[in-house]
C-alpha cells in the first residue's frame, strides 16, 4: 500500500534556508521512500490571494520550481505541478464551497486574524478582506482532495486548514457518497524532527522578519547574512553557551551528530563567534554549492522547467480528470444522456413501468398515450376507428421488435407497417428530442 503525500507550496517569495531545512528537504527525503507516493505543487493560486504583483508571481513560480528541482527533487518519482495548470482543482473548489458551511469558515485562523486586525484599528472588521482569504481553506480542500492524499506535511499554522478539509470532505461524502467514501480523510503531517530554523535574530526564520539567511542567491550573500547572527558579546577564548545560541541550532541542522558534536566541543572551548560564524559559512557553502549551480542554471533555462512542469500537469490530470467526472456525476452534473438510463434504470429498480393509457375521443375514435414511470408523456396515439386497431399497435410496440421512429424538426413520430401511428409532444431542440427517443426505446424495452 503506498502513502499519498501532497503538500503546496504559495508562490509569494524566493525560498530561504528556513524553507530548504523546514519544508524542501525533508519532502524530498519522503518522496525517497519506497511506499511514498509524492504530489508536491506550487500553490500560485494562493498567492493570487496575498499578491497581486504580476511580476512577484511570475518570478517566484520559477524560483520556487527551480528551487526544488535544484534540491534533488526526482519529478519521474514525484508527482511536480503548478496548482494552476490543473483546472480540476477550480472546478472542484466550486463543487466543495457550495457544500462548506460559513459557520467553518468564519472560524479560518487567517480571516480571524484579518478581522482582529481591522477591529483593532476601528475599521470595518471586513475591511480588506477578500473572498479569496476567506475561502482560502476551501481551496486548499480541494488541492488535497483532489488527490486524495493521505498525508499533508504543513507546518503549524496550516492544521487547521487540513482539518477543515477533512470535515469539508465528510460533508461531500456524507451527501453525495450514496454509501461510497469519494475522498479519503487527510492527516496532517507535523515533521516533530524538523526544528524550525532560527533566522539571524534568533526568532523563526521568516521574511516577515526580514532575518532570513539566502538559499541559492550566491556564497557571497549568504556569508554576508550569516555574518550578521546575532550572538552574545563574550569574547574568543571565553565559554560560549551552546545550548542558547542559534547560531548552533543552525549549524546543528546541517551537520552530522558527530560534526555538531565536535562545533559544541569547540564553543564550549572559547571558539570565537568570527571563527564560528567561518565555519557555519564552509558547512552550509559545502552542502549548497553544488545545487546552488544546479538552481542558477534551470533559472536560465525557463524553457525547460516549463515543459517539466507541463509533464507534471499531465501526470497530474491523469488522476484529477476522471475523479472530477465521478464527482460531478455525483452531484447531479450528468450527461443528458446518461440522465435517460439512470432514470430507466430507476424504474426498474422499484419496479414501475411506462404505461399505455387509453381514451376515447368524443367522435368515438380510440387513442392511447405513453406515460413514463413518472407520468411523463412519451407519445400521442393518431386516432384509430377502434380499440382493436389500438390495442394491435400497443401491443406490436410493447413486442421489442425495432421502431420505426421519425425525427421532425421539435418532435417525432412513430410508424408502425409504413403507418403514422404516433406522435411526441414538442422539444425545445434536436438534443432534447433525441434524449427523448432514447427514453422511448428503453420505455418499451421488454421488461424482465
Ligand atoms: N497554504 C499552504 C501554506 O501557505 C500552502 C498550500 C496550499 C498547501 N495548498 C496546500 C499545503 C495543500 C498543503 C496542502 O503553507
Amino acid at each position: 500500500m503506498t502513502t499519498r503525500i501532497l503538500t503546496g507550496i504559495t508562490t509569494t517569495g524566493t525560498p530561504h534556508l528556513g524553507n530548504y531545512a523546514g519544508a524542501i528537504r525533508p519532502a524530498i527525503v519522503a518522496s525517497r521512500q519506497s511506499d511514498a507516493d509524492s504530489f508536491y505543487f506550487l500553490a500560485d493560486y494562493h498567492a493570487l490571494i496575498k499578491c497581486d504583483e504580476p511580476l512577484r508571481i511570475q518570478r517566484s513560480r520559477l524560483e520556487i520550481a527551480a528551487t526544488w528541482l535544484a534540491a534533488g527533487l526526482d519529478v519521474d518519482r514525484v508527482t511536480f505541478y503548478r496548482q494552476s495548470d490543473i483546472p480540476e482543482i477550480t472546478e472542484l473548489t466550486w463543487l466543495l464551497t457550495c457544500v462548506a458551511a460559513k459557520g467553518l469558515l468564519n472560524r479560518a485562523h487567517a480571516y480571524k486574524a484579518s478581522v482582529d486586525k481591522n477591529v483593532e484599528g476601528g475599521e470595518d472588521p471586513d475591511a480588506g478582506i477578500t473572498m479569496g482569504l476567506y475561502s482560502y481553506p476551501v481551496l486548499m480542500a480541494a488541492d488535497i482532495l483532489m488527490f486524495n492524499a493521505h498525508k499533508v506535511p504543513v507546518g503549524r499554522d496550516q492544521i487547521q486548514h487540513v482539518e477543515m478539509a477533512r470535515d469539508i470532505g465528510q460533508r461531500f461524502n456524507h451527501l453525495f457518497g450514496q454509501g461510497k467514501e469519494f475522498f479519503v480523510m487527510p492527516e496532517a503531517l507535523i515533521e516533530e524532527s524538523v526544528a524550525t530554523l532560527p533566522g539571524l535574530d534568533g526568532r523563526k526564520m521568516s521574511k516577515s522578519y526580514d532575518n532570513t539567511i539566502p538559499l541559492f542567491s550566491s556564497a557571497k550573500e549568504m556569508k554576508e547574512a550569516i555574518s550578521r547572527i546575532v550572538t552574545d558579546s563574550r569574547a574568543p577564548g571565553e565559554a560560549k553557551d551552546p545550548d542558547n545560541s542559534h547560531l548552533f541550532t543552525l549549524y546543528q541542522a546541517f551537520a552530522t551528530p558527530e560534526g555538531s558534536a565536535e562545533f559544541r566541543q569547540a564553543l564550549l572551548q572559547g571558539l570565537g563567534w568570527g571563527e564560528a560564524k567561518s565555519r557555519l559559512f564552509t558547512l552550509l557553502d559545502g552542502q549548497l554549492a553544488e545545487p546552488r549551480e544546479a538552481y542558477r542554471r534551470l533559472i536560465e533555462r525557463p524553457a525547460e522547467l516549463e515543459d517539466i512542469l507541463q509533464t507534471g500537469a499531465r501526470k497530474a490530470r491523469q488522476v484529477a480528470t476522471p475523479f472530477l467526472g465521478e464527482l460531478r456525476e455525483a452531484v447531479g452534473l450528468r450527461s443528458f444522456r446518461e440522465q435517460v438510463q439512470v432514470a430507466t434504470a430507476s424504474k426498474k429498480k422499484t419496479g414501475k413501468a411506462a404505461r399505455f393509457v387509453s381514451f376515447r375521443e368524443d367522435d368515438g375514435s380510440f387513442r392511447f398515450r405513453l406515460l413514463a414511470a413518472d407520468g411523463e408523456q412519451l407519445l400521442l396515439s393518431r386516432n384509430f376507428a377502434d380499440g382493436k386497431a389500438a390495442g394491435a399497435v400497443t401491443k406490436q410496440l410493447q413486442s421489442g421488435a425495432a421502431l420505426d421512429v421519425r425525427p421532425e424538426l421539435h418532435s417525432f413520430t412513430l410508424w408502425v407497417d409504413g403507418v403514422c401511428v404516433a406522435d411526441s409532444p414538442a422539444f425545445a431542440d434536436a438534443g432534447a428530442r433525441e434524449i427523448a427517443i432514447e427514453a422511448l426505446r428503453l420505455a418499451l424495452l421488454p421488461q424482465e
